[in-house]
């Protein structure tokens, strides 16, 4: 392909919604295991976007009510998910909400909370600003998801959200194309 038509194809699959064609780009999975046995499972999809990491958690047998969901600091979900350290802090900020307080006010993985209704399911749509899936300062990729017991009230210092119902390792993906 000539750079002009690479240019007009990766336009025409952003303007279709199915994956930017950046080079700078990546594609991420993480498959959520449970802790426990039987628990919670889910899969997150997770896509560097212009406007930062869009990321996609669908849970299934999980507790009905509000799950707090962070990105934790290692891929490593042994030990019920201790492995995985703390929230992902690489600047000492606070707690907080990223998609509001951006990442110079909260840990770049503070997504909030996803809701699960009475049948065990949930999903939750959410944009990281300013974290990327390859590399950077605020860089995600094979570091760890958590789903915790309970909500996420976005006190300090992680939100008080209780214990490690489930957890994944983000992995890079091949990324969908138009060819
Ligand atoms: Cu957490
Ligand atoms: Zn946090």
């Amino acid at each position: 392909m000539k750079p002009g038509s690479m240019w007009a194809a990766g336009m025409a699959a952003m303007a279709m919604g199915i994956g930017a064609a950046a080079a700078w780009a990546e594609n991420g999975l993480a498959v959520i295991g449970s802790t426990k046995e039987p628990g919670v499972l889910g899969t997150v999809t997770l896509q560097d976007t212009p406007d930062g990491v869009a990321v996609t958690v669908q849970l299934a047998g999980a507790p009905p009510g509000q799950h707090a969901v962070h990105i934790h600091q290692y891929g490593d979900c042994a030990r019920g998910g201790e492995a995985a350290g703390g929230h992902f802090n690489p600047e000492k900020t606070p707690h907080g909400f990223v998609p509001k307080d951006g990442v110079t006010s909260a840990h770049p993985g503070d997504m909030g909370n996803i809701d699960v209704g009475k049948d065990g399911s949930g999903s939750l749509t959410v944009t990281l600003p300013g974290v990327i899936l390859g590399s950077g300062p605020f860089s995600v990729g094979g570091r760890s998801i958590v789903v915790h017991e309970r909500a996420d009230d976005f006190s300090q210092p992680t939100g008080n959200a209780g214990g490690r119902i489930g957890c994944g390792v983000i992995v890079l993906t091949e990324p969908m194309t138009s060819e």
